[in-house]
């Protein structure tokens, strides 16, 4: 199969064909991290840009180093200290971006569709590093990357996504992924942090976290957001996490190969207890190890790679 997306802007856009083949493609990709030297000449003359409007440690690292073990030049601009802090426009500033001909832009922004806006202005591709509220792609697949390789297979597998999923992108996205690979999946939180109508992108609902992680195979916790949220949606922290947290007790009831994940980051204490952060369910880490593979192949796929290697 052939990839011929320029952009990776949401996971409604891929088909599930397109999604196996980044898989595939992640899980080669992840053979060159563990080389004794991760570097392979695949991308080298190619320019990555990694436009980041709002704080991150996982997917901009995660891009930087994928970007740089398939030899690209890759450079940050960090609004802080870029002409936005004068009153460029977003679009004025893309458009600078074009001129100096970069292969492929990687951009995180705070409002939704900034992604969708810029891949129609310029040639670059533009992959979607999140949007407000709105898609965390790159998030989804390593999660589905995650689940994939400690499962074998995703169809069939119960997944529970609990928390603040009114204020999260990568819900949005890991519900469509999810299903579109042929998993159920079920949602469960306060009810003031779960948005009327989710139930259309194909999750079901439930407001008991003890039902919602019955037989479930990945519990997936979610951050609460409090920088996006405009007033008080839960009493206290200490509440949120005796009655939606994801305590030692709660895991002891679930199944016993029940994989835990978080995207980060990670609220310790509130939304997930210190313990099974670090427990033997818990494979956190194992996600931010598979953002670099995942990002190598999205870099790879979106440059041509597979059409230039004639892959099939
Ligand atoms: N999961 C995630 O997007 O983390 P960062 O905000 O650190 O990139």
């Amino acid at each position: 199969m052939r990839f011929t997306k320029k952009d990776i802007l949401d996971i409604e856009s891929l088909s599930v064909d397109e999604i196996n083949l980044i898989l595939d493609t992640a899980y080669k990709m992840k053979e060159i991290s563990i080389r004794p030297i991760k570097k392979v000449p695949t991308l080298r003359g190619k320019t990555v840009v990694l436009f980041f409007y709002e704080p991150s440690t996982r997917t901009r690292i995660s891009f930087d180093i994928a970007a740089k073990r398939l030899s690209a030049d890759s450079l940050s601009i960090a609004t802080s200290t870029s002409s936005i802090v004068k009153g460029e426009t977003l679009a004025d500033t893309a458009k600078t971006l074009e001129a100096m001909n970069p292969d492929i832009i990687v951009l995180r922004h705070s409002s939704a569709g900034t992604p969708h806006l810029l891949a129609r202005l310029v040639k670059s591709s533009i992959i979607n590093a999140g949007d407000g509220m709105h898609a965390h792609p790159t998030q989804a697949l390593l999660d589905l990357m995650t689940v994939r390789e400690k499962k074998g297979k995703i169809s069939g597998l119960r997944i529970a996504i609990i928390g603040d999923i009114s204020h999260s992108r990568v819900a949005r996205s890991n519900i469509t992924g999810f299903t579109k690979m042929g998993a159920e999946v079920v949602i469960a939180g306060p009810p003031t942090m779960i948005p009327k109508g989710i139930e259309s992108l194909g999750a079901s609902v439930s407001y008991n976290v003890d039902e919602a992680i019955c037989d479930a195979d990945v519990i997936m916790m979610l951050r609460i957001q409090k920088e996006r949220q405009k007033s008080f949606l839960f009493p206290t922290e200490r509440e949120y996490s005796k009655v939606y947290g994801l305590t030692k007790k709660r895991v002891e009831n679930a199944r016993s190969d029940v994989l835990i994940m978080h995207p980060g980051p990670v609220n310790r204490g509130v939304e997930i207890a210190y313990e099974v952060v670090d427990g033997p369910y818990s494979i956190i880490l194992d996600q931010v190890t598979n953002g670099v593979a995942v990002r190598m192949a999205l870099l790879y796929l979106v440059s041509g790679g597979a059409r230039n290697a004639g892959a099939d």
